[in-house]
């Protein structure tokens, strides 16, 4: 079995910090709805080397809840897919993926106790976008990968204006990728 990869991440002053010091750690995904299509999927696990994680996926799987002034573009209700659905996409991973029914924050406390190498943010909204930066970096571990996959999509400010808030203050350099999503390392303790 192939051991992931252990590309290393820059942290500004010249020290560098390996992702694969993480990698024995779970993944999650906020806004889990169908697949984890926009996340590193369950199959990618299985093809490139698997270390014995879960991927916890936290949905309402009734759709977005009422959003904010800044989540305009959004309707209480939209992007909902039953857990049944997400479920038999999902089936033949049954045993790595960890689906959690719910309204986030509340829901969080199911994972209390873990520790992530890979946050994959997909809320939409300004809220859940805040909350779920803060509840998981304080348990994400040194050089984890956060993605936050609607950071420049012109409908969804919110998760813009949470993403930079949350950083504002903090070492982490966000990097803003063409594909719309942008990403962050948490900073290792090796940086300070
Ligand atoms: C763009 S979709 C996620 C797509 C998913 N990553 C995929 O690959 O199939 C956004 C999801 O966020 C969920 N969501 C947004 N706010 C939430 C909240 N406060 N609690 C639970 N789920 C929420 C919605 O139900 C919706 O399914």
């Amino acid at each position: 079995m192939r051991k992931h990869i252990s590309s290393p991440l820059e942290c500004g002053d010249g020290a560098w910090v390996p992702l694969a010091k993480a990698s024995a750690n779970e993944v999650v995904v906020l806004g889990a709805a169908k697949n984890f299509q926009t996340a590193r999927s369950p199959k990618d696990l299985i093809n490139y080397g698997h270390t014995g994680e879960k991927h916890y996926g936290f949905d309402s799987f009734e759709g977005l809840p009422e959003g904010g002034p800044n989540d305009a573009s959004w309707k209480k209700g939209q992007l909902a897919v039953p857990l049944e659905v997400a479920r038999k996409n999902l089936s033949e991973f049954a045993e790595l993926c960890v689906l959690i029914a719910g309204w986030i924050p509340d829901t969080f406390t199911a994972v209390s106790d873990k520790r992530f190498r890979l946050v994959h943010v997909d809320v939409d909204l300004e809220v859940p976008t805040r909350q779920s930066l803060e509840y998981f970096y304080p348990r994400a571990t040194d050089g984890a990968l956060f993605i936050i996959d609607d950071y420049g999509f012109h409908s969804c400010p919110g998760a813009r204006q949470a993403t930079q808030e949350f950083l504002a203050g903090r070492p982490e350099t966000l990097i803003e990728l063409t594909t719309g999503q942008a990403v962050f390392y948490k900073r290792g303790s090796a940086c300070s």
